[in-house]
């Protein structure tokens, strides 16, 4: 377990095991993601829709690192049923006002779990016929049966265990971390 006067005033006194990716590591990352971004849309109106509201920090670091004319908007999709598991239903809560055909769309995701709330958002987002739709995710914890349709970008592999911090929560805690941990 880490502690350190800091980081206990950060959490509360809740426990974590172990940084996985520290601050530097994780700005250098998505540096480099940004390049790729950027020399992958040579033209064409460039939309990043961040999924709420686990990609609020990553798409806010992104974006300052894309040096190309862009837009932003947001999607806020709940899923529903029973239990911790991801079911696969998925609602949307929100989901961008503006037009999206004729478009290059990069949906921003915080990580890949079984990958079916990413799944479902695809097919909901390619029925409004946008030029292109990839998605850009920080963590990858390759669980996917098969790995989901437009996943262009990737930041990080991810460990199997549950990982907190730079937007990721645990029952809405620990997202304002500045690093990504395990908490198992
Ligand atoms: P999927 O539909 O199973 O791929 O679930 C992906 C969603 O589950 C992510 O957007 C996260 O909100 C959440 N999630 C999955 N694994 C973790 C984790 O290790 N930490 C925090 N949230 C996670
Ligand atoms: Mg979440």
């Amino acid at each position: 377990m880490l502690s350190s006067p800091e980081l206990t005033r950060r959490t509360g006194g809740r426990q974590i095991r172990a940084i996985v990716f520290d601050e530097p590591m994780i700005a250098r990352r998505v540096a480099e993601l940004g390049a790729q971004i950027t020399a992958a849309y040579p033209d064409g109106e460039l939309l990043l829709i961040g999924l709420l509201k686990g990609s609020f920090i990553f798409l806010a670091d992104l974006v300052r690192r894309i040096e190309r004319p862009l837009q932003v908007d947001f999607m806020v999709a709940s899923s529903y049923g029973a239990g911790t598991a991801s079911s696969g239903n998925v609602r949307l809560l929100y989901e961008p006002a503006t037009d999206l055909e004729g478009k290059h769309i990069v949906l921003v995701e915080d990580i890949i779990d079984s990958g079916r709330t990413l799944a479902r958002l695809t097919e909901l987002l390619g029925g409004r016929r946008p030029r292109s739709l990839a998605i850009c995710a920080l963590l990858d914890k390759h669980l996917a049966s098969e790995p989901p349709s437009g996943l262009r970008f990737v930041g990080f592999d991810a460990p199997s265990g549950f990982l907190v911090g730079y937007g990721l929560d645990y029952a809405e805690e620990f997202r304002h971390l500045p690093f990504i941990a395990d908490l198992t």
